[in-house]
């Protein structure tokens, strides 16, 4: 991954944000409170603002930048998480030039590893992590079992991640919530797919269509 596709890959977060930011909200009003569309449409509108005026950096400028932006600029408790995997994913990757595959890979466990560390959600919460966990699994299996393909595996490894979190966010919804606004439900958040977990299906999801458009 280089920098114009790291870029891209934000844009089109911003865009898959933008267009289903009722959705999330909808989804928030049912276990929580009716704000987590605004919130990760704010967040990633000033993703896009920022990435506007910001010389064309390596990978890891654009994802830092992008994390410290969803830190700074979302008030719910998704933008620090996203936030902070984000800024995470950027740090673990070279200072200067492209992002190979594995760099990628480890890069994205150091961003679960970032939610997990602020949050304190394990699998099973009912949380971003069930989408997250997932997808960085599906990430490392298929990008090693890809290595040999022409990207390197990245294609590969970001549709078999946005497979996983796809799975990862539906298989939330007879999950009680245990982090969060939507744990004090208790019981009554049974029964409903976690916003957060969405978003990061939303965010997989703009990885593959990235990663597939530019090999194509
Ligand atoms: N401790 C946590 N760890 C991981 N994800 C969390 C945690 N708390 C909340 N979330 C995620 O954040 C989502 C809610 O985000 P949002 O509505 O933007 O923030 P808020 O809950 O502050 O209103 C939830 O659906 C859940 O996926
Ligand atoms: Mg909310």
């Amino acid at each position: 991954m280089d920098a114009s596709q790291a870029r891209a890959w934000m844009y089109a977060v911003a865009d898959s944000i933008a267009a289903q930011a009722d959705h999330l909200t909808q989804l928030d009003a049912a276990i929580g409170d009716s704000d987590h569309g605004v919130n990760m449409n704010r967040g990633f509108t000033a993703v896009r603002a920022a990435l506007d005026g910001a010389p064309a950096d390596g990978v890891r400028g654009v994802f830092t930048l992008a994390g410290s932006t969803l830190v700074s600029r979302v008030g719910g408790a998704s933008g620090p998480l996203f936030g902070s995997a984000l800024r995470a994913l950027g740090k673990a990757l070279p200072e200067e030039g492209d992002a190979d595959t594995a760099a990628l890979a480890a890069g994205l466990r150091a961003g679960l590893e970032a939610v997990c560390k602020l949050g304190g959600a394990v699998l099973g919460d009912k949380t971003i992590v069930d989408a997250y966990t997932p997808a960085v699994d599906a990430f490392e299996q298929a990008a090693q079992a890809h290595s040999g393909d022409r990207d390197g595996g990245l294609a590969a490894a970001a549709r078999a991640a946005a497979d996983a979190a796809h799975q990862g966010m539906r298989d939330t919804t007879p999950l009680q919530a245990r982090r969060g606004r939507a744990s004090y439900l208790g019981e009554r958040s049974v029964g409903h797919q976690d916003p957060g977990a969405t978003s990061t299906w939303l965010i997989f999801q703009a990885l593959a269509e990235t990663v597939t458009a530019r090999r194509s």
